[in-house]
């Protein structure tokens, strides 16, 4: 039984995130996504919302869960009987964060391997950063999220239907 873990703020998740989580439950036998409880920066969803949001996007992978988790990323792997971390990498602007993030893990527990993969490029310049920024400003994100995902940002930057 192979087991990966695909951490991130999903703040909220994208179609580039779904991709990703699509491509790994190929690959693996089982996909934990793990929601990162405490990250730096200030979520617009808390980490509940956006385990409900990727929870109603996953519901036909059978092999995939979603989690919260907060602490080293490595320890939670550790208690996942995690073997590998994925990542999304969609272009060179990701690289450095991502390599040093998975050196920095290694090191940390040089067990764990972290494996990259690449969504399908017309999603490459996707992020939740600026889906968020659009859906702020009144655009249309429906190409990029779920209508889910979209309902739940209508409602939260209290807008009538976000176009
Ligand atoms: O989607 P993001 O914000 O790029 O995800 C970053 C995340 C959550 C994967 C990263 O911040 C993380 O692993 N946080 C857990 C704390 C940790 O282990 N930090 C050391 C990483 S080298």
């Amino acid at each position: 039984m192979r087991t990966v873990i695909y951490p991130g703020s999903f703040d909220p998740l994208t179609n580039g995130h779904l991709d990703v989580i699509q491509r790994a439950a190929r690959l693996f036998d089982r996909v934990v996504v793990a929601v990162a409880r405490n990250g730096s920066k200030q979520p617009l969803f808390s980490p509940a919302e956006r385990k409900t949001l990727i929870e109603h996007s996953i519901s036909d992978l059978t092999n995939v869960t979603v989690d919260i988790f907060e602490g080293l990323l490595v320890e939670y792997v550790e208690q996942q009987s995690g073997h590998a971390v994925i990542r999304g990498l969609r272009a060179l602007s990701d690289f450095e964060y991502e390599f040093q993030m998975a050196l920095m893990n290694r090191q940390l527990n040089e067990h764990i391997e972290t494996l990259f993969m690449m969504p399908r490029a017309s999603y490459s310049f996707l992020s939740s950063h600026l889906v968020k920024e659009i859906a702020g400003l009144g655009g249309d994100v429906s190409p990029f999220v779920t209508p889910e995902v979209k309902e739940a940002l209508a409602a939260k930057l209290g807008q009538a239907g976000v176009n």
